[in-house]
Formats: structure tokens, C-alpha cells, sequence
């Protein structure tokens, strides 16, 4: 699929997920190309029906950037108790929901705010949809301190670990911190590697998304969009 025909399904999944936004709600908004075709749909209603929400929270700079330039206020997750939708883009997600998250090195943040949502939907293309998640290198965030040793560790597992780059430097994240990301096609047990991940000093986030998605749309190359539940 080409990034115009992808960028057509993105806009057609993100379009549908806006209808669930209802005036008063207390929303997430994730990070990502998808979503940034949610915003600007929001955005529209914003201005031709007055949406209002209670709060508004994301996931990273440049999503709060667009969400002010439609004139939304955005709040801190911090100060609201809890969400009560959260819509993102996602890397890949699994039959079971499962989902591997961080492409856009968001996923401290975006797991935060989806842990703190009482529905969580993500919206994709059906190219990233998979029997079980593969396809794309899993992100892991790691505090600057203990870097080396972190990536020293995954190369003994055997986790084929690779610097994130922006040019020829370290992509740093929204905290400070580096991404590895670890490559491993498929993953055969997601939740066990989220438990040594977890589990591991220097790590502070990782794009397993295990259990945390009730609700995804889907658009297909048809032009069907599935919503599946
Ligand atoms: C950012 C994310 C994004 O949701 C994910 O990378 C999907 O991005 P896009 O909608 O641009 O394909 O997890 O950290």
C-alpha cells in the first residue's frame, strides 16, 4: 500500500472514531499521523457545532500543538482523575487486541494516559493489523544512565537491539530518555518479554500494550471501516 492510499485509510478510521467523542467528555488523544487526521476532525466540529469538551489530555508536543491550534484547551493528565475515552494510532495489534505501540517514540506517555482511560480505541489501516504482533521493532525507553548497559543486556538475550536515530544522533524522547528498539519477528510470548521488560532496571516504558484496547476501527482497502469490539 502506498502512503497516499494509507494516508486515505488513516483519515477514513480516524473520521469514524470522532463520532465517539460526545460534548462534556473528559478525552485522550494519542500521537501519530492517524491521529493527527482525528484532530483536525475535532477541530472542524470544534467549529462548526461548538464541540466542548471537559478536559482534554495527550501524548505528546505535537499533538498539543494541533489540538490548541483548533482552540482546545489541554490539560495535564496528572490534574484529571480519569479520562473517559482515549483514541490512538497503533503500530500493529493482534487478533486479541494486543498491541505494540511507540513508533513515534510517544509510548510513556501514551501508555500513562491509556492506563487512565476508562475505554481506549485505536484507530489504523488494516495494514497493521496481524495474527500475532509482528512486523515492527518493539520500542523500549531507557533512561540515559544505564543505556549502554541496557542495550549490552538485550544483545545477550538476544533481542537484536538498535539505537532509535534522529540523523546521525540519538533520538531522545519527550523525558529525556533513549529508545532501543529491540528486533523480534514475531514475538512469541508478548506478555512474558513485557514481564522481564518490566522488570528490568534503566527501562522506563516499553510499546507492549498488553490488554489496555477495548474498541478498534479499522479501515480497509474496500473501503469498509470495521469497528471491532
Ligand atoms: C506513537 C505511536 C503511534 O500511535 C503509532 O506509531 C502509529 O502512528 P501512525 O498513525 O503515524 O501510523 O504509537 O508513539
Amino acid at each position: 500500500m502506498d502512503k497516499e492510499e494509507q494516508d486515505r485509510l488513516k483519515k477514513l478510521a480516524a473520521v469514524k472514531a470522532a463520532e465517539l467523542v460526545k460534548p462534556k467528555m473528559k478525552l485522550g488523544v494519542g500521537t501519530g499521523s492517524t491521529v493527527a487526521f482525528l484532530i483536525a476532525e475535532l477541530g472542524r466540529r470544534k467549529k462548526e457545532e461548538g464541540l466542548e469538551l471537559a478536559a482534554v489530555v495527550t501524548t505528546s508536543s505535537r499533538s498539543k500543538k494541533q489540538l490548541e491550534s483548533y482552540g482546545f484547551q489541554v490539560d495535564e493528565l496528572a490534574t484529571v482523575d480519569q479520562l473517559d475515552l482515549t483514541i490512538d494510532g497503533a503500530d500493529r495489534i493482534a487478533a486479541n487486541f494486543d498491541g505494540i505501540k511507540g513508533g513515534g517514540g510517544a509510548l510513556t506517555m501514551e501508555k500513562n494516559v491509556a492506563v487512565n482511560s476508562r475505554q481506549v480505541v485505536w484507530i489504523v489501516d488494516e495494514s497493521k493489523m496481524v495474527d500475532h504482533l509482528s512486523g515492527f521493532p518493539l520500542p523500549v525507553e531507557v533512561l540515559p544512565i544505564s543505556c549502554e548497559q541496557n542495550f549490552k543486556l538485550f544483545q545477550a538475550e538476544g533481542l537484536n537491539p538498535k539505537w532509535r536515530l534522529t540523523g546521525n544522533k540519538r533520538f531522545v524522547t519527550h523525558y529525556g530518555n533513549y529508545i532501543i528498539d529491540l528486533n523480534i519477528d514475531p514475538i512469541p510470548v508478548p506478555s512474558g518479554l513485557a514481564d522481564y521488560l518490566d522488570h528490568t532496571v534503566g527501562v522506563v516504558e516499553h510499546g507492549l500494550f498488553l490488554g489496555m484496547c477495548n474498541e478498534v476501527i479499522i479501515a480497509h482497502v474496500n473501503g469498509n471501516i470495521e469497528d471491532r469490539k
